[in-house]
């Protein structure tokens, strides 16, 4: 088949997007972030300030969420910087637990890999959105590397932050994602597993690669 699925999950910070964006330019598919779909609902709960779970619900079921070219825009408003707030950072897991928002967003996100080969980063892309996917990849990394690597990203965007702050805010994200009952944090059974502590940006894109070429 011409038109194949690449799925690429894991916990915060162990270089996911900067990973799956590559590996879509190189193979001429559309990369799908779908952790930036769950920060734009957060986004729009926080500036309404919807607090209760039936609120939650009632703007994951009629808000429009786009991706286009990269940029992600909320009803029709691109909120691409934005959505990386650290107000965002610390709620967006406590949505992302709500069995109705993901309900929405994994409809949105079977859509967008219909017709067109994607590659699609999140938490439960190869167990759940994508289960047909036809190559599955579990990125990880040591807590400390994942930590260090977030602050350095947020220094060169002049953002101000302590690692420590940053290695608790990680660890405290993937336990939620983790221990959440409606599709938890989890390697997909036939996912290939990727410990990327100490690997390179290049020898980790060049491992999925030749996972993928030695199948194509
Ligand atoms: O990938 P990113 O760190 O931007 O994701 C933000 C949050 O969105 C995750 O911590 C998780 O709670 C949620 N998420 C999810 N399922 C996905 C993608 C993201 O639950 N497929």
């Amino acid at each position: 088949d011409l038109v194949y699925s690449v799925a690429i999950d894991g916990p915060a910070g162990a270089g996911k997007s900067t990973v799956a964006r590559i590996i879509a330019d190189r193979l001429n598919l559309t990369y799908v972030d779908t952790g930036a779909m769950y920060r734009a609902i957060t986004l729009k709960a926080l500036e309404k300030g919807a607090l209760m779970t039936e609120e939650i619900i009632n703007i994951a079921e009629n808000c429009s969420i786009e991706i286009k070219k990269g940029r992600i825009y909320l009803d029709g408003r691109d909120v691409t910087e934005e959505i990386r707030k650290p107000s965002v950072d610390e709620k967006v897991s406590k949505v992302a637990c709500i069995p109705q928002v993901r309900q929405r967003l994994v409809k949105l996100q079977r859509e967008m890999a219909k017709d067109c080969g994607v590659v699609m980063d999140g938490r439960d892309i190869g167990t759940t959105v994508l289960p047909d996917a036809k190559y599955k990849f579990y990125l990880t990394a040591d807590i400390k590397v994942r930590a260090k690597r977030r602050y350095d990203e947020m220094l060169k965007k002049g953002i101000k932050t302590d690692l420590k702050k940053v290695e608790e805010e990680l660890a405290e994200r993937d336990r939620q994602d983790r221990e959440r009952e409606c599709s938890p944090l989890k390697a997909a059974e036939d996912a290939i597993i990727i410990d990327t502590t100490d690997k390179t940006l290049d020898e980790v894109v060049d491992e999925i690669l030749s996972h993928i070429k030695r199948r194509e």
